[in-house]
């Protein structure tokens, strides 16, 4: 019987999307506002769902305080208040989409869990605008 647990969090970052090998136009043409050479934030949100199997000892899936601190250590410690190209490594050489953020996030996350249980991300960089991955 597997069952879903879920965990959300926020963080505030900024970042610029570029391409160094395009010209202005052409970022401000793919990138939009996004492009902004100043760079920009966003309040992220983020949803970490566990899925697997509820231990019959604690009748847990995840114990949620572990779940919260891994999300605190990983994610948040790494990312809030942070400027995504300029301060994290990850993005020194990727570009800081919603899309490559969330696969840097389950990437820090994933090894830190029971391999038995499955991993799936929803992050949020606006209220209208999501992704989801789930490996
Ligand atoms: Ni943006």
């Amino acid at each position: 019987m597997k069952v879903t647990v879920s965990r959300k969090a926020h963080f505030n970052a900024a970042h610029r999307l570029y391409r160094k090998d395009w010209s202005d136009e052409q970022n401000q043409a793919v990138y939009g506002k996004c492009s902004n050479p100043h760079y920009h934030g966003h309040n992220y949100e983020l949803i970490v769902h566990i899925t697997g199997d509820i231990d019959p000892e604690t009748g847990y899936v995840m114990d949620m305080k572990i779940l919260k601190n891994l999300i605190k250590i990983e994610v948040e410690d790494k990312m809030d208040h942070k400027n995504l190209n300029e301060e994290v490594p990850e993005f020194f050489d990727k570009i800081p989409t919603a899309e490559n953020i969330i696969v840097v996030i389950y990437d820090l996350l994933k090894p830190k869990l029971d391999p038995s249980h499955e991993l799936s991300i929803t992050l949020y960089e606006t209220p209208r605008n999501y992704v989801s991955y789930s490996g």
